[in-house]
């Protein structure tokens, strides 16, 4: 696990898009990808009180679509309540609240000083929010930290490539099945299921649809891994840069989620597994 000592201190000085590395008082998430945009500046870099607003703005330097980035933001901003216990009764009272209520990421009545919706990147670690077991770069909550990136995990990520220069579909796919095994051993209460399947798939179908360089392949150069999970940036240096004649929007994540998916049923199938119900 990183230690806070292993992380630099911050330059004073940088202008929004310039990284930099989290000072120890900053506060990160289980997302490497939203912490890539606090450590460009695009969301506060301390990752604290960061408005919706500045979330979905910030997500405009990925490519990503208005629609996702609306979608996302109202799904992550909007106030976390376990799972309701009237069933019908509060469905009809509030149906919003019933569905989103336990996927929402915000404290009740959380605002900054001003009144505006906030989140701090610590609270997207949330178990079983959005937040769940089996990431590719985080260990279990039941394992003690299920926020900090590990790096023999993301070791395992980089040289999950069978080329050496691009890490394909069937490389994630292969990558997905190999921790799901990694975890059913090290997590006793391990819980996965479909939704999972299909949750963990979207993310990296998205990440793929984002970085991979276009449809039908999505193959995401091991250099731009590099740079999203080791050092939590995006790979600019590396020759990204955001999509910009056409941005990334559901459709395509969707398509290239059932892509991955599919690939992962099959190489469970090929090895006599199946994915836990
Ligand atoms: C904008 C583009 C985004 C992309 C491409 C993306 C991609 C990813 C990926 C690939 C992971 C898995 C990391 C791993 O398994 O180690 C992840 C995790 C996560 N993301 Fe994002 N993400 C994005 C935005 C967001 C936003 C806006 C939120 C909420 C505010 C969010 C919340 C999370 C959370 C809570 C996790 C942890 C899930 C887990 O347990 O692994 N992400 N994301």
């Amino acid at each position: 696990m990183a230690s806070n000592s292993d992380i630099p201190e911050r330059p004073a000085q940088l202008r929004r898009g310039d990284y930099g590395a989290p000072s120890t008082a900053d506060l990160r998430s289980p997302c490497p990808i939203v912490n890539a945009l606090a450590n460009h500046g695009y969301i506060p870099r301390d990752g604290r009180n960061v408005r919706s607003g500045e979330m979905y703005a910030a997500m405009a330097e990925l490519g990503a679509s208005c629609t996702v980035r609306a979608t996302l933001t109202f799904g992550s901003y909007y106030e976390h309540h376990d799972q309701l216990e009237g069933g019908f009764w509060d469905f009809i009272r509030n149906p919003l609240t019933y569905v989103l209520g336990p996927f929402g990421l915000r404290d009740v009545n959380q605002r900054d000083s001003e009144g505006v919706k906030c989140l701090n990147l610590n609270q997207l670690a949330r178990h079983d929010a959005v937040e769940h077991d089996v990431s590719l770069s985080r260990r279990d909550h039941a394992q003690g930290d299920n926020c900090t990136s590990q790096k023999d995990l993301v070791a395992t990520i980089v040289s999950s490539s069978t080329d050496s220069r691009y890490v394909s579909t069937t490389d994630f796919a292969a990558l997905r099945v190999h921790r799901l095994q990694q975890q059913k051993q090290d997590n006793p209460s391990l819980n996965v299921g479909r939704t999972h399947l299909l949750t963990t798939s979207g993310q990296v179908a998205f990440l793929q649809t984002l970085f991979g360089g276009g449809f039908p392949r999505y193959r995401v150069p091991v250099s731009y891994m590099k740079a999203l999970f080791e050092e939590e940036r995006l790979p600019v240096r590396e020759g990204w840069s955001k999509r910009v004649w056409i941005s990334v929007g559901f459709l395509e994540s969707l398509i290239q989620t059932q892509v991955l998916r599919r690939c992962i049923k099959r190489i469970l199938r090929d090895e006599g597994l199946e994915y836990p119900r």
